[in-house]
């Protein structure tokens, strides 16, 4: 995705480009740093990048209506997911092999989000170990992503060793029966780098002709989990259960129906199904299925409070982000993604404020409305 905003494009070139005020600005400065193979990996998406793109220009399609006259001289986007506090309603999602962002990957990405007041999401493939990760924050801020495997008692072990360590909740990943076809890892022959593994199993990536990452889960990941499977994942732990990777309204009831604690309304990040519809399109379906009986997040797309704000007003309790926090993590290490964190933690705060809101409970839909622009205006 290329980056975008209002970066100075005349005069002399300005020896010092100043600190990165957005996440495109990080972006752009991570794009310009990490080997190409590892930034199309981040940055790909399936396909023609269609999905990719549409997570973008659908926020895009939706306008925010501010109320003036409100007195938001005093602020706090604080609020709570699933029974976490957190500062501002952004996680962050969780993305595979940080370390080769940054030397120190998952660890770092661990502290910043602890010491930014919310949390982490631990990938099943990461590239540091849960136990690792565990050491780096504090419980409250650390969540466990599952993938099931088609070894099942690896599967059980894991989340017992994520609940062990002190993961609060557990999210299962619902969207990857197969990795989704990402045409750019396939021509660079994405494979992970000397001396990066995937630290929870201690195993390496085959080597193939394309994508390794494709082979690893096509061989390892098991793509016949059904609605069946989710009792079994529920026996496995005490931990709250939240489903990532839904768009559908049926899909949603079923989950509530079937005792899931939360839904993360997902594509993947553009990742999985090429065409797929934009995660912030496929929110309000989803919201309206679940009616209040579980919490409502959103990934996919996500790069300013303007976004968060748009999506808190469509029902999201709260977003992750993905790649920006790649972005930080290779330009900074721990202090980036907490830049990353804090910038679009002050984009929300200044965004509620011109909004009229002085909390998150003060985010109602009608701060929303389908663009004019967008042809069928009436559609709200
Ligand atoms: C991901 N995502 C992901 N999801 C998951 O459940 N387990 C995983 O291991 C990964 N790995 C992963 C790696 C990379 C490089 C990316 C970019 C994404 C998907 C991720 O959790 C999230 O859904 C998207 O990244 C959200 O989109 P944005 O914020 O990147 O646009
Ligand atoms: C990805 C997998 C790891 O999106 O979820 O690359």
């Amino acid at each position: 995705m290329s980056s975008s905003g209002s970066r100075q494009t005349s005069g002399p070139p300005s020896p010092d480009p100043g600190p990165p005020a957005s996440v495109p600005d990080y972006e752009e400065r991570a794009a310009a740093l990490l080997p190409r193979t590892i930034f199309e990996y981040y940055s790909g998406g399936a396909g023609d990048e269609w999905t990719l793109r549409e997570n973008r220009a659908a926020f895009e399609r939706w306008v925010l209506r501010p109320r003036v006259l409100v007195d938001v001289a005093d602020r706090d986007p604080a609020t709570t997911v699933l029974g976490s506090p957190v500062s501002f309603p952004v996680l962050v999602a969780p993305t595979a092999f940080q370390r080769m962002a940054h030397p120190d990957g998952e660890l770092a990405t661990a502290r910043a989000a602890a010491s930014a007041g919310t949390v982490m999401v631990l990938s099943t493939i990461a590239s540091a170990s849960m136990e690792d990760v565990a050491a780096e924050a504090p419980e409250g801020r650390r969540w466990f992503q599952l993938y099931i495997h088609r070894d099942r008692g690896l599967t059980a072990d894991l989340v017992a060793r994520a609940e062990a360590a002190g993961f609060g909740v557990l999210v299962l990943t619902v969207d990857t029966p197969l990795l989704g076809l990402r045409d750019r890892d396939t021509r660079n022959r994405f494979s992970l780098p000397p001396g990066i593994e995937l630290a929870n199993l201690a195993r390496s990536l085959p080597e193939v002709e394309g994508s390794a990452l494709f082979a690893y889960m096509a061989e390892r990941h098991d793509p016949s989990v059904t609605w069946d499977d989710l009792e079994w994942v529920r026996t496995l732990s005490g931990l709250p259960l939240v489903l990532k990777g839904v768009v559908r309204a049926d899909d949603a009831g079923r989950a509530v129906d079937a005792g899931v604690d939360g839904l993360v309304v997902s594509n993947h990040g553009g990742r999985q199904l090429d065409g797929t519809v934009a995660a912030i399109d496929a929110l309000p379906e989803v919201v309206e299925a679940v009616a209040g009986r579980v919490e409502v997040l959103l990934d996919g797309g996500v790069r300013r409070g303007s976004d968060v704000l748009r999506a808190l007003a469509l029902g999201a309790r709260a977003v992750l982000v993905g790649r920006p926090v790649l972005w930080g993590l290779a330009v900074a290490g721990e202090a980036g993604v907490r830049h990353v964190l804090d910038l679009l933690r002050a984009e929300l705060d200044v965004a509620m404020a011109i909004a009229g809101c002085r909390a998150v409970g003060e985010v109602d839909g009608d701060l929303v409305a389908r663009s004019p622009r967008r042809g069928d205006a009436q559609a709200r």
